[in-house]
């Protein structure tokens, strides 16, 4: 993850370059530096790895800006953005001059700009992952096998037990309803962030989403069957990076859809849950959409399969499963039918209550995402071979 700065004189296409920026899915914290800039920054301060000079009228300040940078901290990569396009012969012998090492067109193209920070990425030699790592996607081997339950409950487990700031991005389709879910009424969701891709950074997100009483945040999914035929996949690709740079974990109920388009989004998630449950039609579904997965180049140990509905009858066919899959299944959800239900029509999620196997179930899911203490259990409850905690990534 890089660290980034824009210095800019104009407030306005610093919101837009900040967003771009956000939106790139790269770049982990962002200064805004309003030029010109009082006091000049100094050798004692940190300063980030990439800085954007926005480019105005008065180009010798931002030069006389950029190469003092160069001098105090060479390692920094000064980027100029300039609407004078092509920049003149004179522009970039100048820019040359104050430290600038490369030249982007304003407007700016998110593939050109993600491309760049790739590049200084990968010349500051993986300090870390090219992506935020918060990104778990919940998805269904098939419809109604419980993708949006287990989002929900395993969301409000995150938010509640494990103390993170959680979001669930609702991207189910063709309609979304994990706000049925938790009894919200959202005034904004999915279509409104697609629509407002050049503004959208952390601060218009954040007016988008709906805060549920436990903490969960969500963004509301499409509320009209038809809104998908206007949302195409990699503009969500952009929604994910701008929710992963204010949560620490953003949940996402993809429901069961699968297509090639979404394999960018589930590349970089840090886990992919498949939801399926112990029947023929479902397992069969699981296997060919793990295959799948790896098609798109998922190492296995990052989709894990959680079992909604376990009963356990269902030992023998899991254990089949598990030779089958080549991998141990992560968690077995049991089947609970009443509390499910109840917890549904009511709008809430499930309740803590040391009975209820199935919200200890959730919360020891949550812990383990969150990368705390698991208690075991297994022992206890029976499931100790069908729920296998491996190390966290
Ligand atoms: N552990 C459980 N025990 C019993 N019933 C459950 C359990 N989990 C979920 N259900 C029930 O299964 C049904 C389907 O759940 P859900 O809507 O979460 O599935 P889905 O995969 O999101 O469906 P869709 O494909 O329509 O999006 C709901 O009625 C829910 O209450
Ligand atoms: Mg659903």
């Amino acid at each position: 993850m890089l660290t980034a700065a824009i210095a800019s004189g104009d407030p306005r296409s610093s919101a837009r370059l900040l967003a771009s920026l956000e939106q790139s899915g790269l770049v982990g914290s962002i200064k805004q530096w309003l030029m010109p800039m009082e006091k000049l920054p100094d050798s004692s301060e940190q300063l980030p790895d990439v800085v954007f000079l926005d480019l105005s009228h008065d180009n010798e300040a931002f030069f006389t800006f950029g190469a003092h940078l160069r001098r105090i901290h060479p390692a920094t990569r000064i980027i100029a953005c300039s609407a004078t396009v092509p920049p003149s012969p004179q522009l970039l012998l100048e820019a040359m001059r104050g430290g600038v090492q490369d030249f982007l067109p304003k407007p700016i193209e998110p593939e050109a700009l993600k491309g760049i920070l790739a590049q200084v990425l990968q010349e500051n030699e993986g300090k870390d992952r090219p992506s935020f790592n918060k990104l778990v996607v919940i998805m269904g081997s098939k419809g109604g096998v419980g993708s949006t339950t287990v989002t929900v409950n395993l969301g409000v487990k995150l938010a509640t037990h494990a103390k993170k700031r959680t979001l669930v991005l609702d991207f189910a389709r063709p309609l979304g309803n994990v706000h049925l879910l938790l009894d919200l009424q959202p005034h904004f969701g999915l279509r409104d962030a697609v629509e407002n891709l050049d503004r959208l950074d952390s601060h218009f997100f954040a007016g988008l989403t709906t805060r549920h009483k436990t903490g969960l945040e969500i963004l509301g999914g499409a509320s009209q069957p038809e809104e998908w035929q206007s949302i195409a996949t990699p503009p969500l690709e952009r929604v994910v990076n701008v929710a992963q740079s204010s949560f620490d974990i953003v949940l996402l109920d993809m429901g069961s859809q699968f297509s090639p388009e979404w394999s960018t989004i589930l590349r970089t998630a840090r886990m992919i849950l498949v939801v399926a449950e112990a029947n023929v039609p479902s397992l069969w579904a699981l296997e060919r959409r793990l295959m799948a997965l790896t098609g798109f180049g998922i190492e296995p140990d990052r989709a894990r399969v959680v079992i909604n509905r376990w009963h356990r009858n269902d030992e023998e066919a899991l254990k089949s499963i598990q030779k089958e899959i080549r991998r141990p299944i992560f968690a077995c959800l049991p089947n609970d039918y009443r509390k499910a239900s109840l917890a549904v029509n009511l709008g809430t999620p499930l309740m803590e209550n040391h009975n209820n196997l199935l919200n200890d179930r959730y919360r020891e899911i949550a812990s383990q995402l969150a990368g705390i203490d698991v208690r075991p259990f297994a022992k206890k409850s029976g499931l100790g071979d069908l729920f296998s905690f491996t190390p966290k990534r």
